[in-house]
């Protein structure tokens, strides 16, 4: 089983986009996809009712999913950490105990070559379009991490 674990600041808008698209496109018998936020501020919500409409009009329910803070134990349970911006990158490896722990932590667009600002831009105080810019993002470079896994 390969796992893959999706980190934003309050787990409530871009990784459980990052988390529900990924795991759209991979085999749930192979890979396990989860996300996680580096601020406890929504811990226990549901995502923010704009990402589950975004998700949901392209047929993706993230809808059951529910917030939860990044923890240290992640580093253990997970072989792949992508942070959706810088300031998200800091703070996962500011808690890692060692290179192991931080050569395990990627910013999720370093897997997309074609885009060169290296942030998913935080939606919270935006509005649907933005929503819409963050899931085409993410959706682009989601379509290649899976190929990449594909036999
Ligand atoms: P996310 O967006 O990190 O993509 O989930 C945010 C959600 C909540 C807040 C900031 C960003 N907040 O300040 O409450």
């Amino acid at each position: 089983m390969t796992r893959i674990l999706m980190v934003c600041l309050g787990n409530i808008c871009r990784s459980p986009l990052a988390h529900g698209i990924l795991e759209s496109k991979l085999n749930s018998s192979e890979f396990y996809v989860d996300s996680a936020g580096t601020a406890a501020y929504h811990v226990g919500h549901q995502p923010d009712r704009r990402s589950i409409k975004i998700a949901k009009n392209n047929g993706i329910d993230i809808s059951h999913q529910m917030a939860r803070q990044f923890k240290v134990s992640d580093f253990d349970n997970f072989d792949f950490i992508y942070a959706m911006d810088s300031s998200n990158y800091t703070n996962i490896v500011s808690l890692a105990r060692n290179n192991s722990d931080i050569e395990k932590v990627k910013l999720f667009l370093e897997e997309n070559p074609n885009i060169f600002n290296k942030n998913v831009p935080d939606p919270y105080y935006g509005d649907m379009s933005d929503f819409e810019h963050v899931f085409d993002l993410i959706e682009a470079t989601s379509l290649i991490i899976a190929r990449r896994f594909l036999p």
